[in-house]
């Protein structure tokens, strides 16, 4: 067992962050996840009014009596999403933890979700935004390397040097991660110092991630190669799975497009379609360098015990080095 500061903080079996996933964090996923002893996220950026958006909220109540978190998005968005609105559900609700995530710290909303006593966990690429959202008073930074699967911002510092470099600098806990898929990562980012491990792609990679089984097959077959980042030229840098359809927006990139035509082809229609129909090349999904550790579609409890189980056994090794 691996209990941390994480653990105690949020109320959790195992120090195991689901990442948010736009469109498939659904309150079924996110259920699962937190069954598991890890914490998942519900994507409220998925709903577009708040009545919605607390049906999903009730759905994960109904599927768990374990803690689980809300992602506020604050990335720059094509349709307005009405954070404000979500977050007086999420204080009627009772929702103990916020993570948000996007190109700035959550200045606007951290003192209504401190005065309402929730924790709150701010993402991002660099030690810099880390050490400005331990300033406005967050309880919690996780980082993600540029391995990760979704956005990498422009900094494009690994894992391996990102997660100690927060660390030294933060006095608040560090939730790390980028390329973490099975338990040789979880303990190599505990042991550079974090307090909780984050995993995005792996646990797509499940029974219960909610995309077409052909598009899990795809995935299953594709390799550490086989991932690019792209949409820089828009300013909305992201790691993704190399398919087609990140080809196109590659190409259209090179030829210096104009940013409708770049945003028409990631556009999350498309993705939505891909996850349901299995039409494999049709739009962009985010997607981590681990791709190329992952080998099984398993259910999430089994994904999160085999890697403590594996965590536990490199301890053991390295302590009988
Ligand atoms: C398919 C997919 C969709 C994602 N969507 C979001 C999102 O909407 N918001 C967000 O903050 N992070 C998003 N992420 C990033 C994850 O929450 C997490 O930070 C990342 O997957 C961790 O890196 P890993 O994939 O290497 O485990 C997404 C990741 C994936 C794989």
């Amino acid at each position: 067992m691996f209990k941390t500061k994480i653990t105690k903080m949020l109320g959790i079996e195992h120090p195991i962050v689901g990442g948010t996933m736009m469109w498939l964090a659904t309150p079924d996923f996110v259920a699962a996840i937190s069954n598991a002893g890890a914490l998942g996220i519900l994507a409220s950026a998925m709903y577009s009014e708040k009545e919605e958006f607390r049906k999903a909220v009730k759905r994960i109540k109904s599927l768990t009596p374990k803690p689980f978190a809300v992602n506020l998005n604050l990335f720059p968005s094509l349709r307005p999403v009405p954070n404000d609105d979500f977050i007086t559900v999420m204080i009627e609700e009772g929702i103990k933890i916020v993570e948000t995530s996007g190109h700035k710290a959550p200045e606007e909303y951290i003192d209504r979700l401190k005065k309402a006593g929730i924790t709150v966990i701010h993402k991002c690429v660099g030690v810099r935004y880390a050490k400005k959202a331990e300033s406005i008073g967050v309880d919690i930074v996780t980082v993600v390397g540029f391995e990760n699967g979704g956005a990498t911002g422009n900094l494009d510092i690994g894992t391996l040097v990102l997660v100690p470099r927060a660390v030294d600098e933060l006095k608040v806990p560090v939730i790390g991660g980028g390329g973490v898929v099975d338990g040789r990562g979880f303990l190599a980012v505990l042991a550079l110092g974090a307090e909780g491990v984050i995993m995005g792609t792996r646990m797509l990679l499940t029974e219960e991630g909610p995309i077409h089984p052909k598009l899990k097959e795809a995935l299953l077959k594709a390799t550490e190669l086989d991932t690019r980042q792209i949409m820089r030229s828009v300013q909305s840098p992201h790691r993704a799975w190399y398919n087609e359809a990140a080809k196109r927006v590659t190409e259209l990139e090179t030829q210096q497009a104009g940013l409708p035509e770049i945003v028409s082809m990631a556009a999350g229609d498309k993705a939505r379609k891909m996850y349901e129909t299995g039409d494999i090349d049709l739009g962009i999904i985010s997607c981590s360098q681990g791709i190329g550790m992952i080998h099984s579609v398993k259910p999430v409890a089994e994904v999160i015990k085999d890697i403590i189980a594996q965590a536990e056994q490199i301890r053991q090794r390295i302590k009988n080095m």
